[in-house]
């Protein structure tokens, strides 16, 4: 927003904004019919279980959770809409958007680090990601690079050079978490 409204050099202020919406970011995707995990508004429709519930402008982990089953679902709700206290006041607002229900996804969670400028792109590593075996959405650490297999690898990259067309992160350094999944990699997160 500064960059645009000061006519500086920097993403473009859009794609950051999808980026950082989860469910607009997803939607976006499937536009450029690009994998992704089935999703939807809390209120709206079920996608099957296991689903993840997050906040759909989240970060850090902070009120998401893996939800297996319908009966532990609204304990999870109510969780996200009275744990605010558990978030630094400063994301209070963009942690008040909805519930967003995605497609548990199963696979490796990896993550492409990569580079964009003028439509080229620069890829630096694909990173492995751990995960701590009682709440798969609580990250331990990371490390580069990732044991995947070179073809696997690559896929990764070029999938994520997808996302960043398809939801214009044009000019940056960005860090786009996926699953390696049977049917190829799909998206968690882009962070611009
Ligand atoms: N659809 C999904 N399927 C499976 N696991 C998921 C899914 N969405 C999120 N996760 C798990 O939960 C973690 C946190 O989700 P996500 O990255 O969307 O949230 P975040 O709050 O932005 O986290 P951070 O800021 O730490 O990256 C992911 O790293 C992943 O391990
Ligand atoms: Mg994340």
């Amino acid at each position: 927003m500064v960059c645009r409204k000061l006519g500086l050099r920097g993403t473009a202020t859009d794609g950051v904004l999808t980026a950082r919406r989860k469910d607009e970011c997803r939607a976006a995707l499937e536009q450029a019919g690009l994998a992704s995990a089935r999703y939807a508004p809390a209120e709206t429709e079920e996608t099957g279980y296991p689903v993840i519930l997050k906040p759909p402008s989240g970060a850090d982990r902070l009120l998401s959770y893996v939800v297996g089953r319908a009966t532990e679902a609204a304990a999870c709700c109510q969780g996200m809409l009275t744990g605010l206290d558990a978030v630094p006041s400063q994301w209070h607002e963009q942690f008040r958007r909805g519930i967003l229900v995605e497609e548990y996804l199963v696979g490796t969670l990896v993550s492409v680090e990569l580079g964009s400028r003028e439509g080229e792109f620069f890829p630096f590593a694909v990173s492995g990601r751990f995960r701590w075996a009682e709440d798969e959405v609580g990250e331990l650490g990371s490390y580069i690079p990732a044991h995947l297999p070179e073809e696997q690898a690559a896929i990764c990259v070029a999938y994520a050079v997808d996302v960043c067309r398809a939801i214009d992160l044009d000019l940056g350094v960005f860090h786009l978490e996926i699953m390696v999944t049977d049917r190829g990699p799909v998206l968690v997160e882009g962070n611009p």
